[in-house]
């Protein structure tokens, strides 16, 4: 059997399983095919050895043959079953998507929940302060008749306080006029009103909201800003009551360092009437360009009720007297947070918006 052409056929075979094994990817797989088990291969050249055979031999030795073919053949369909395996794994993993990163980003950037804004805030603030000294919350509307923001308030048409509150106009000249209102006050005529009509005199009142002015914004001035109002109708109000009301919120508010004075004034609706100014929280009173080197801001009117306002809402002014003041919740903001321009409580801007907790 020495010089039998398959006397190597083991370690022929071997060696072809050996290069299966070996081969590490679908193409070269194929490529090595034929020289595996293709007509050029060393299994197809034993096969035509064969001929020369006995034809005893030759079957013997066929079958032999044949044998190895279909180890060959196993092992490469085997490997290319690995090999293509491999593959898709292979594009799978190239394919991924990986969502680890979109989770981590929202995770380290989180949607943001909003929160109330400056105004919203300080109005709460002030209100807190008011409640604790006994006033109660209420509400106005902001669109207003001529007669609840002017006339009621004893500003007559053609009156020249008219100028001091110019405000957009829906139209012009008559009681029945519909204004933006210019102020809070108007909101003290229809708590008086409703007072008298339920019989539920007398008033403690604040009345904080949104107010609109012809003015052409800059850095303290803006076309829609906010006031709280303030009321009381009671028997036996002075002015003492007044002043203390206002130094006690000033201390509440902006701190025991900071105190209120409150100089004559003109308003048609209060007699007599004062500015209430407080000390400038900027330089503490020492004098600044925030107050004009005077130490001091202006912050609101205030005043005794002037007669004409309680005779036009009914009330009886020999039983009854009472105050009011107003003042900006802007202005209160804009001091208490050292915001230096105003336009920026309507801008909006997020990086000033992000500043307020
Ligand atoms: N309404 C006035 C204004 O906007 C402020 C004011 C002054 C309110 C005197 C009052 C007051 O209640 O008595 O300028």
């Amino acid at each position: 059997m020495t010089s039998s052409p398959l006397a190597h056929l083991d370690e022929q075979t071997q060696e072809l399983l050996a290069t299966i094994a070996k081969t590490t990817t679908l193409e070269a797989l194929v490529e090595a095919e034929p020289a595996l088990i293709g007509k050029r291969s060393i299994l197809s050249t034993l096969q035509k050895s064969l001929g020369s055979l006995e034809p005893e031999d030759r079957r013997s030795a066929g079958a032999l043959l044949q044998e190895a073919r279909r180890v060959v053949e196993a092992a490469l369909s085997e490997r290319r079953a690995v090999l293509q395996r491999e593959a898709r794994s292979r594009q799978l993993e190239r394919d991924r998507l990986d969502l680890g990163d979109v989770l981590d980003a929202q995770v380290s950037h989180p949607l943001s929940v909003g929160h109330p804004g400056l105004i919203a805030v300080t109005q709460r603030e002030l209100e807190d302060v008011f409640v604790g000294m006994g006033f109660t919350v209420a509400d106005g509307p902001e669109v207003e008749s001529d007669w609840y923001n002017f006339e009621a308030l004893n500003i007559p048409p053609a009156h020249p306080a008219r100028d001091m509150w110019d405000t957009f106009y829906v139209e012009l000249g008559d009681p029945e006029t519909v204004v933006l209102r210019t102020h809070t006050s108007p909101t003290q005529i229809h708590l008086m009103e409703e007072a008298v009509a339920h019989g539920t005199l007398p008033i403690h009142s604040v009345m904080p909201g949104r107010c609109y002015r012809r003015d052409t914004p800059d850095a303290s001035h803006l076309y829609s800003f906010h006031q709280i109002e303030g009321l009381v109708v009671d028997r036996g109000i002075t002015f003492a009551d007044l002043a203390g009301v206002i130094e006690t919120f000033t201390r509440a508010y902006f701190g025991p360092d900071i105190t209120s004075r409150l100089r004559p004034a003109y308003f048609p609706f209060t007699e007599p009437s004062a500015e209430f100014e407080v000390t400038c929280t900027i330089c503490r009173g020492e004098g600044c360009r925030t107050c004009s080197h005077t130490g001091w801001i202006e912050l609101g009117g205030s005043g005794m009720l002037d007669p004409v306002v309680l005779e036009a809402v009914g009330i009886d002014g020999e039983e009854w007297s009472g105050f009011a003041f107003g003042f900006g919740i802007d202005r209160c903001a804009q001091m208490r947070h050292q915001v230096s321009d105003m336009r920026a409580l309507i801008e909006n801007d997020t990086r000033f918006l992000e500043q307020i907790s």
